[in-house]
């Protein structure tokens, strides 16, 4: 191992050039870094037959979320190599026991998610303990326990080097987002469910599902059933236990999943089954204002939803709201005018009843900024301000005493090819927020992957590494964060070259967003 350190050494030092001399200090194979990490030099050797025990523990798995996720640990440090060394007589690890406080195993806004991990290096054999106070808490220990293994070529056997160690971790922002699009292009159930499960390796927690656009409309609404009619064909679609499926599989795995609807502006699909939404037959966006039956339908859709989306957050959209159309068609300018509206009227108007109609089927909402930005003080004051636009607006948002996501597109935007892995890792989402109060407004951040120009051929590349570079922003506590992103760039390149281990299409780190290896090398200096 001692050669395997020097090696990743010299490469971390090849990898941050020759210009600047920088002390490489980064040498724990950890993604995100956690709290607190202490480690010695001892190698151990995980048991084939590797078991999982929860003594002293109050929650008693009945969904066997802990069971399952413990089955996908033992799987994942195998990295499919055939273990196949023969156990040696001492330095076994044999078991992991699992103490987890609360009963409680509903996946809620804000739950704990923190966790103490333990490697001892006493005791023959050994046992790995982990304490949390949720379950959600003990999946976050199961993923880092899983990065401290590796397998040995020489043993042929699972190890953890530089035993004991001793981990205490917490989340620096309960919200840790990733943007999906499946409106622009369909994205298969397989390729979310992936997507799902790859975010749990750096700790991401919550799945926004922009699942409609005005390009297409694919997941079925029962109470109006002709509203995937918009979807781009038969076969993309996905019906609501597909939806309460995927909800699960992601909330066995700690991840939210928060869904989407974008109105008034980015609706134009909703109307090829319901033709009366749009304005009219040459002018299709907005959605009608003046027409009720809008809002009956966005009742209808909420409705449903509350039913499958369980996360306390719906997101309501309302960004990009182009109101030519509302003003062209002569009904809707009649239903203006009678009612003493100019269209930055009807904007609001339209945004604050949908927010009403979100809130009595028990939701907070999110809305995109321009809503904060042209009617502020006019929004539900439990509403979340989603920024994508300026990063100075979170700055306002809190101190208009509202909770802000940060998502600036000019560092959090994956459809972005230009932005480059250490835009993502430097953006900090409290930058001008100096107010302790102001600051616990910022719920987190959330990285957006637009669909336009992705489908299930190149959404993994897209994604990964970048949103794991954020991954660790919103994560990692911000002492622990580097100043300098290339301090970190072995480390990150280490995690790629582990997701790529797993089956996960992540891109090298060099350049940009989603590019090709560089040349013949190792996984690390690409
Ligand atoms: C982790 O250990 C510390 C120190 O013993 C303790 O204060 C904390 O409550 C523990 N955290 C969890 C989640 O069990
Ligand atoms: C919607 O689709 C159904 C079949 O799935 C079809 O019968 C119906 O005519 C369609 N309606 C519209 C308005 O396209
Ligand atoms: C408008 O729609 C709401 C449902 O969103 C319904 O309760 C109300 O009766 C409707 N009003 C009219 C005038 O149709
Ligand atoms: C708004 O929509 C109208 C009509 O569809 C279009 O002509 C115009 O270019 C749009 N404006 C912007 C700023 O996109
Ligand atoms: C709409 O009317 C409001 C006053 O009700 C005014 O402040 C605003 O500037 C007007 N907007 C437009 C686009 O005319």
């Amino acid at each position: 191992m001692a050669q395997a350190l020097s090696l990743s050494l010299l490469l971390s030092i090849l990898a941050i050039g020759s210009c600047v001399a920088i002390e490489v200090t980064d040498h724990i194979d950890l993604w995100p870094m956690p709290t607190s990490v202490s480690h010695g030099t001892q190698r151990l050797y995980v048991s084939k037959g590797i078991t999982m025990t929860m003594v002293g523990s109050t929650y008693s798995d009945e969904k066997e979320i802990l069971k399952d996720a413990f089955q996908r640990t033992v799987d994942l440090i195998k990295l499919n190599h055939v273990v196949d060394g023969a156990n040696p007589s001492s330095f076994v690890l044999t078991s992991v026991n699992v103490v987890v406080h609360s009963s409680e195993d509903e996946l809620k806004f804000g739950v704990d998610e923190s966790y103490n991990l333990s490697i001892p290096t006493a005791g023959n054999p050994l046992h790995a303990q982990i304490e949390a106070r949720t379950v959600f808490g003990a999946l976050h220990a199961l993923q880092t326990f899983s990065q401290l293994c590796y397998f040995d070529f020489t043993s042929r056997l699972i190890e953890i080097i530089s035993a004991p160690w001793t981990i205490s971790d917490t989340p620096r922002f309960p919200y840790r987002g990733l943007l999906i699009d499946t409106s622009r292009h369909y994205l298969p159930v397989t390729v979310i469910k992936k997507v799902i499960n790859t975010m749990t390796y750096s700790k991401l927690n919550v799945l926004h599902w922009h699942i409609v656009d005005a390009q297409s409309f694919p997941i079925e609404i029962p109470s109006y059933p002709k509203l995937w009619n918009g979807s781009y064909s038969f076969s993309e679609r996905y019906t609501t236990s597909d939806a309460i499926d995927i909800v699960r599989y992601a909330e066995n795995r700690g991840v939210n999943v928060m869904a989407e609807i974008d109105v008034p502006g980015h609706a134009l699909s909703w109307g090829v089954g319901y033709p009366s939404l749009w304005p009219s037959d040459t002018c299709k966006e907005p959605l009608d204002v003046s027409n009720n039956f809008s809002f009956g339908v966005i009742d209808g859709i909420l409705s449903d939803f509350s039913k499958v989306f369980k996360f306390k957050f719906v997101h309501l959209g309302g960004d990009e709201v182009n109101t030519s159309c509302w003003t062209a068609t002569p009904h809707i300018k009649k239903w203006l005018d009678d009612n003493h509206m100019n269209v930055t009227d009807a904007y609001r108007y339209f945004v604050l009843r949908s927010q009403k109609i979100a809130i009595s089927h028990g939701y907070d909402v999110i809305n995109w900024e321009e809503t904060f930005n042209n009617f502020g003080d006019k929004l539900d004051r439990r509403t979340v301000v989603h920024n994508w636009l300026d990063e100075d607006v979170a700055p306002k948002v809190v101190a208009a005493g509202l909770r802000c996501i940060v998502s600036n597109q000019d560092k959090w935007y994956l459809d972005h090819l230009d932005a480059t892995w250490e835009g993502f890792y430097t953006n900090e989402p409290l930058k001008d927020i100096d107010n302790p109060d102001q600051q616990r407004l910022v719920i987190g951040g959330e990285v957006c992957m637009w669909g336009e120009q992705i489908d299930a051929s190149d959404i993994e590349q897209t994604i990964w590494p970048r949103a794991a570079a954020a991954a660790e922003r919103l994560w990692t506590p911000i002492e622990k964060i580097a100043l300098d992103p290339r301090l970190v760039t072995p480390r990150l390149a280490r995690f790629r070259c582990l997701l790529n281990q797993r089956g996960v299409a992540a891109a090298p780190l060099a350049g940009y967003g989603r590019t090709a290896p560089y040349e013949p090398g190792p996984c690390v200096r690409q």
